[in-house]
């Protein structure tokens, strides 16, 4: 038996903030933006929260997939911008759907989330202790940014993506995940820091900060690395697979990642041009924008890579 992906969907907050709208109140070009990073839009949350786009995103991969939310047995959420430190993200999409069988936690693996999710539905359905789930990558990045440094802001979006995942014939073939923790300081984010009456000059509190350069040269390293990995557990060669649907931080580490797997880079689909990076949001948002346009079909071989702070990253080769 495998896990194998039944439904998929996502959901973006309405207003869309494109680089043209950045120029107007940072010093920042839509030239330099998209020249560096591919990224000419992003989904920025007014109204919306990590749970309201979560629960959006779930209800369509449910109605995707045909499940209704009481045959879900796990309900996991990789976030890194939670609305609350408790209750769970994932508790609350499980109270708002009304999926009561569930069990439901949140997992902190930033943008390798959604894979880590995933990676746990693979055990626990090979353990057969679980028929069907449900994972989603939430993210509200925008309030984890300084919207005065204008090298990180204008990297990240927000939004939400969701996948089905039943135990059945055909699924996942094989997964790769990886940490290191002792390169963690090239992105990170502070929470609150220890701030109660014995401590002399409590801090303030600081948001993402990120070494570009280095977390460039890790991702053009770990991804392809990894790919490479869980294609040769897989007993998949790489030109077998229909897609490569990668965490979309930047267009040039995905050609870089491309040219390093000798694939073409029509088989690696984009959206980071409208999303900008969603952290744990970015792979399955990825994957419910190219299953909804029909590119998808069942038998067709794909990848799902992801790498993130921590640092993280995870890589998935698996038959839709
Ligand atoms: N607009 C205009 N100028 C800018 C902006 C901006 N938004 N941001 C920075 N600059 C300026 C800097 O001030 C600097 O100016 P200076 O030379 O006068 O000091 C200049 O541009 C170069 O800055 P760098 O930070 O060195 O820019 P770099 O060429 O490294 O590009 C980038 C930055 C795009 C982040 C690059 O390092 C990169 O692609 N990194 C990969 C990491 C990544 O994509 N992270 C995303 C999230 S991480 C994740 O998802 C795991």
């Amino acid at each position: 038996m495998a896990a194998g992906i039944i439904g998929t969907g996502s959901y973006l907050p309405s207003l869309t903030v494109s680089n043209q709208d950045l120029e107007k109140i940072m010093d920042t070009t839509d030239e330099w933006i998209k020249s560096r990073t591919g990224i000419e839009r992003r989904h920025i949350a007014v109204e919306e929260t990590t749970v309201s786009m979560a629960v959006e995103a779930a209800r369509l991969a449910l109605e995707n997939a045909g499940v209704s939310p009481s045959e879900l047995d796990l309900i996991l959420v990789g976030t890194i911008s939670p609305d609350h430190f408790f209750p769970s993200t994932a508790c609350e999409v499980q109270k708002a759907l009304a999926a009561e069988n569930a069990t439901a936690f949140d997992i902190s693996a930033a943008c390798s989330g959604f894979l880590f999710g995933l990676g746990i539905v693979n055990a626990y359905m090979a353990a057969g202790m679980i028929k069907t789930a449900l994972v989603i990558g939430a993210e509200t990045l925008s309030k984890l940014m300084d919207w005065n440094d204008r090298g990180t802001c204008v990297l990240f979006g927000d939004g939400a993506g969701a996948a089905v995942i039943r135990r059945q014939d055909e699924g996942i073939l094989s997964m790769v995940q990886g940490s290191d923790g002792g390169r963690g300081e090239v992105l990170t984010c502070e929470n609150r820091k220890v701030n109660n009456p014995y401590r002399k000059n409590p801090s303030d509190l600081s948001f993402t900060a990120m070494n570009g350069q280095e977390v460039y040269k890790f991702a053009v390293r770990t991804v392809p690395a990894s790919v490479d990995e869980a294609l040769m557990k897989a007993g998949v060669r790489a030109d077998e697979i229909k897609y490569f649907i990668l965490h979309q931080a930047n267009i040039r580490i995905i050609e870089a990642v491309a040219k390093r797997l000798g694939q073409p880079i029509e088989k690696f689909p984009t959206n980071l041009q409208e999303c900008g990076n969603i952290s744990a949001g970015s792979v399955p948002i990825l994957l419910d924008f190219v299953n909804r346009q029909g590119k998808l079909q069942k038998g067709d071989k794909i990848v799902l890579a992801g790498f993130g702070a921590g640092l993280t990253w995870g890589a998935a080769v698996l038959i839709w």
